[in-house]
């Protein structure tokens, strides 16, 4: 009834719901997606709705991503909303449990370290990573053997997750945790991943075992980083040159050094930060490839083209190779597109914000305003899957960027000029009204951008160049129940060694 009385018309309108507190949780949770499909339908591209007690309002479109992307972070904040899910798992004093102004700064501090220097090694690392767990990954049984008609399964998921945590120790987090993976570390991992969820966001404490177990991985792998600076430290720190080595030189602004419980806690924000998102890409990535083996063909050849030697096989890839393989630039434009790893961006209002005319038709007193205390959301999920800006939106199509004219390539070209500037001080809101932004933009854009693409590609290339792909059955949906979208288990790829 109370939905039904008369509003401050200067409101944005608000979803229907029947269960007070808890609104629309269950319709959102289920399928964002849909779910602001059929509101746009009802409310327009600007509208309000309840999430366990919260209301948000959600804009919708490349205006609307431009609205919340591109605020102003005194009025628009990250910290209020993720903090309560980040800062138990990363630790203290870092990422969403600091200043803006000091998240800033410790972005610029890793993306020193992310050099094209670093990515010119970390691309034989990968390989030989991926190639590693083929060769002995029991699931990869059919690879192993000579037997190039025989066909096997892995789960696609469970491989990525595996194959992603590999690669990114071996490269960002340093030679002593990929050492130390299978002796402990991995153990930890999962104990704080399974921290890492919308339960775990909702309510920050609850007397259950993944509290509880969250905590202690926390503590111990915060523990297991203060050793490693330990040991550099009394051995030659100069030995070292990886992300690690950099923060431990690095300084703020005010001249103070990062202290080390800082340091431990980027690392661990880094791992979680890369981890869903890259594995979930690439797995759908290969799940594509899999149902399209016409198209997993082509970059094969582009593989073949570039690659292979005169008696078979292939040679080691560069860096510098990478920005020369149109097809699988494509494959994985095309997969970041469908299936953003993140679906709502959000930020907490800090004071009234008026929503821009041309975004949502006018209230009758001219423009909606978003009260202080509500949260925004923006979705480029959905904008990068609606059909006003994609011609067939929902087929994988990665053919659509390589027309150097054409909408996507433009769109991307736009995007990657944006990446260029500095999220420094002050800054940003530079391309942030468009529908293409699955790393997101503004003062918050993503800071692994460039190390994602380089992971991704690299693990599709070597997966690519050693087996055939197949998918049977109806193609998985996309699971919106844990923090990041993953493909619907079970994901099983069947696969056999070329010939
Ligand atoms: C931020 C996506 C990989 C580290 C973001 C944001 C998006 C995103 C959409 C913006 C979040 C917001 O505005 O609230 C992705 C995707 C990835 C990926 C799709 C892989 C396919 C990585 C990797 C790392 C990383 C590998 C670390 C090496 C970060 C960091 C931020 C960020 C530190 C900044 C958060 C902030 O400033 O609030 N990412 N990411 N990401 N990402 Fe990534």
């Amino acid at each position: 009834l109370y939905q039904m009385l008369p509003r401050d018309p200067s409101l944005p309108p608000l979803v229907f719901h029947w269960i007070p507190w808890f609104g629309s949780a269950a319709q959102y949770g289920q399928d964002p997606v849909e779910f602001f499909v059929s509101c746009r339908e009802k409310y327009g591209n600007v509208f309000t709705f309840v999430l366990l007690g919260k209301r948000v309002t959600v804009t919708l479109g490349p205006k609307g991503n431009d609205f919340v992307f591109g605020g102003k972070h005194t009025v628009v904040a990250a910290e209020e909303v993720y903090s309560s899910l980040t800062t138990p798992v990363f630790g203290s004093d870092v990422v969403y449990d600091c200043p803006n102004e000091t998240l800033m700064e410790q972005k610029k501090f890793v993306k020193v370290s992310l050099t094209t220097d670093k990515f010119r090694q970390y691309v034989g690392m990968i390989e030989d990573e991926v190639t590693q767990f083929m060769d002995n990954e029991p699931a990869f049984r059919a690879y192993q053997t000579s037997n190039t008609n025989e066909w096997g399964t892995f789960s696609v998921y469970k491989t990525m997750a595996e194959v992603t945590i590999l690669t990114a120790a071996r490269t960002l987090q340093g030679k002593e945790i990929r050492d130390y993976m299978s002796k402990g570390f991995a153990d930890l991992y999962h104990d704080l991943d399974h921290g890492f969820t919308p339960l775990h966001w909702m309510f920050e404490n609850l007397p259950l075992p993944s509290y509880w177990k969250r905590d202690d991985a926390q503590r111990k792998m915060t523990e297991f980083y203060q050793s490693i600076m330990n040991k550099r430290r009394a051995g030659n720190p100069d030995d070292y040159d990886d992300v690690m080595a950099s923060l431990m030189v690095q300084k703020y602004r005010d001249g103070r050094p990062l202290p080390d419980h800082e340091i431990a806690h980027i690392m661990i924000a880094l791992l979680m930060a890369g981890q869903h998102t890259s594995s979930s890409s690439a797995s759908w990535a290969l799940l594509h490839l899999a149902d399209r083996p016409d198209i997993a063909e082509l970059l094969y050849q582009e593989q073949v083209e570039h690659f292979g030697l005169p008696g078979g096989g292939f040679r080691g890839m560069m860096f510098d190779d990478l920005k020369k393989l149109p097809m699988l630039d494509a494959v994985i434009r095309e997969t970041l597109r469908m299936h953003s790893p993140i679906h709502s961006i959000m930020r907490y209002v800090r004071s009234d914000l008026p929503v821009p005319q041309g975004l949502a038709a006018p209230s009758e007193d001219g423009v909606y305003v978003v009260p202080k205390g509500y949260t925004v959301m923006a979705s480029p999920a959905l904008s990068q899957l609606d059909p006003l800006y994609w011609k067939d939106a929902n087929m994988w199509d990665p053919s659509r960027w390589l027309d150097a004219s054409g909408f996507a390539a433009q769109a991307r070209k736009q995007y990657d000029e944006s990446s260029k500037v500095d999220f420094g001080f002050g800054l940003v809101s530079k391309g942030t009204e468009s529908p293409y932004l699955p790393f997101g933009a503004g003062r918050h854009r993503c800071i692994g951008e460039q190390f994602a693409l380089l992971q991704i590609g690299m693990v599709i290339s070597t997966i690519i160049r050693r087996v055939e792909l197949r998918y049977e059955g109806p193609f998985p949906k996309p699971d919106y129940s844990s923090m990041m979208v993953t493909p619907q288990q079970p994901c099983d790829i069947l696969y056999r060694r070329r010939k």
